[in-house]
């Protein structure tokens, strides 16, 4: 068996739908039956309170109908409550069913609900010659969860990394190259680990930032130097190419570090979009999409205004016949739908370009490239702030390295690892420090609504306790522990479930949670919000927790008990080595 098993959730919507059907009229028949988890029972039925009004009805006879008409063969049992909740129980049976049938199958019975689904991920996207800092840390892992995720959904997932690597800028750092080779071997001398090379060619901008600033003669051969790098002098072309080598080289050496999954085959530029703008922009303008404002070409939308009360164009040419950030975009969209022939785009940038995204799909849509059959999302998120919920900045005012904060946690995760007692020989302790280090990163990222800012404090989030992702990993490893202290190897087959064992409270549910892996990863995958996932893990981490306290697994008796219990340690252990997975977290073996 592959995949697709379907949860009790599922199963007992079904049955609740089938109840209506027969007991209720047509125009009724159809609606949602609204089963969730519940508090009371297992699961809940609230059709009858929302369809009581359109039928004209007191809802609790409606729930008395839809009751009376449940399948018996169904095994479920039913409870009327409050003003016509249904309450619904299944059987110990079932459960245990479920159990037996998600350890059996390798994808823990999850489907493939996004088969045949074209979906691009733009997301990490860098400056090149410049170093990633604290701000792609979202986009970054963010994008790379999704993208796993949705792959394992069943998507096919393109990655895009739509690096800054074209733009007036680089006539400023070309000439200075040109100018002071020397700065170039600094550069190389300076290569040493991942963090070298960007470094150096920081270093870089800031020199030919600060000349530019001060010397009008060098901003004007500058400004020269954009006009070749445009018209493809040679010279000028090969210097840029070695700058976004030397870039992209640097970024990959942090992608590895990060356990990223985007490699050089991934990257498409902004200036990979170059031959396509002159194009664009004549069929914007024959479209009459685009219209000549003050000598620009201009996109204009209604009910956008600036603080002024004048409308806001998307700026598709300057009037120095130039091209922008926007136009590169419009240029992208229209490639990733007719080129790449995806049917969901997402977008993984931060707040600040709502506006700039609303703009070009509302273009695009116009012109007839976006249409409804394709879903283009801005998967828009929060700042990441630093001590006291301020703007995360050096003491100097400077952005935050991404690979001073990353070091930082992995060392963090180091010392508290050291607090307990383990068997970890030196080298299993640096690798496993980086795991929980970089893990502490990802899930602190991840586990916060994306909408919502977030503070970055590393002592929290390398905690052993609370919601973090050392915490989940340490959950894994306990399992893990567990399993192998079992005779024979036996904690690496999957146990023999006996459907007619006996089940406490504390089993129950955690083997009810453990069903509701699959429903989560098709919520995520519709929402685009990974902190739901990391929700559910901890809840089943939680969860794990309180039926190991309450009940024994290597002593239990007789031998059916202790194999259910052997047979949820295993379904739980993997269950979280698997959502951590898909968030891009690794899972010691031991910590
Ligand atoms: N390089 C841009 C930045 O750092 C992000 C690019 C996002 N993707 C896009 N298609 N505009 O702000």
């Amino acid at each position: 068996m592959a995949g697709d098993v379907r949860s009790l959730e599922e199963s007992t919507t079904d049955a609740v739908a089938e109840a209506m059907g027969r007991a209720l009229p047509a125009e009724l028949a159809g609606a949602d039956p609204l089963v969730r988890r519940s508090e009371h029972a297992d699961f809940q039925a609230n059709a009858a309170l929302s369809l009581a009004k359109k039928a004209g009805r007191k809802p609790r006879e409606l729930a008395e109908e839809i009751a009376a008409a449940l399948d018996p063969e169904a095994g479920l049992g039913v409870e009327l409550s409050g003003p016509g909740f249904l309450n619904l129980t299944v059987t110990d049976r079932a459960v245990w069913r479920q159990v037996a049938a998600r350890l059996a199958d390798a994808r823990l019975g999850v489907g493939t609900p996004r088969l045949g689904q074209r979906t691009v991920i733009d997301y990490s996207a860098p400056n090149i010659a410049k170093e990633m800092h604290v701000g792609h840390l979202r986009t970054t892992t963010i994008g790379d969860a999704l993208g796993r995720l949705l792959e394992h959904v069943g998507a096919e997932v393109i990655r895009q990394n739509h690096l800054g690597d074209w733009g007036t800028q680089f006539g400023m750092l070309i000439q200075y190259l040109d100018e002071h080779p020397e700065a170039k071997w600094r550069a190389r001398d300076l290569e040493e680990g991942a963090s070298g090379t960007t470094s150096a060619l920081d270093g870089l901008y800031k020199l030919a930032r600060a000349r530019f600033d001060a010397e009008p003669e060098f901003a004007e051969r500058a400004r020269r130097r954009v006009v070749a790098l445009q018209a493809g002098d040679e010279p000028t072309l090969a210097l840029w190419h070695e700058l976004v080598e030397e870039s992209e080289k640097a970024f990959q050496a942090v992608y590895d570090y990060l356990g990223i999954q985007l490699t050089p085959a991934d990257s498409a530029g902004e200036s990979s979009y170059n031959r396509y703008l002159a194009d664009v922009t004549a069929e914007l303008e024959r479209a009459g999409v685009a219209v000549d404002s003050d000598g620009a070409l201009c996109v204009f939308f209604d009910g956008i205004t600036g603080p002024d009360g004048n409308p806001v164009p998307l700026i598709v040419r300057k009037s120095d016949g130039g091209y922008g950030y926007g136009t590169t975009d419009l240029a992208t969209i229209r490639y990733r739908i007719q080129e790449l022939k995806a049917t969901r785009i997402l977008y993984v940038v931060g707040a600040p370009q709502t506006l700039h995204f609303r703009m070009i799909f509302d273009t695009a849509r116009r012109m007839g490239w976006l249409t409804d059959d394709v879903e283009a999302v801005h998967v828009s998120f929060g700042s990441v702030l630093g001590p006291g919920g301020r703007p995360f900045k050096t003491r100097a005012g400077a952005s935050v390295r991404m690979l001073d904060l990353l070091e930082e946690a992995v060392a963090k995760a180091r010392a508290e690892i050291e607090t307990k007692p383990h068997t970890l020989n030196p080298d299993e302790l640096a690798t496993v420090a980086r795991q929980a280090g970089i893990g502490a990163v990802k899930y602190a990222e991840l586990s916060t609504s994306r909408t919502k800012d977030y503070t970055f404090d590393p002592e929290r989030m390398v905690s052993f306790n609370g919601n973090t992702g050392v915490y989940l990993q340490y959950a894994h490893t306990r399992i893990r522990s567990i399993l192998r202290k079992l005779p024979d190897d036996a904690g690496d087959t999957p146990a023999t479930v006996s459907a007619d064992a006996p089940m406490e409270p504390a089993e129950r549910a955690l083997a009810l949670l453990t069903d509701q892996f699959a429903p989560i990863l098709t919520e995520v995958a519709d929402t685009l919000e990974p902190h739901r996932l990391c929700g559910y893990l901890f809840s089943l981490a939680k969860a794990f927790t309180e039926f190991y306290e309450s009940c024994p697994v290597l002593t239990a008796e007789p031998e059916q008990v202790r194999a259910n219990r052997v047979a949820l340690c295993q379904l739980t252990g993997a269950t979280l080595a698997e959502g951590l997975r898909l968030l891009g977290i690794e899972t010691p073996e031991r910590m």
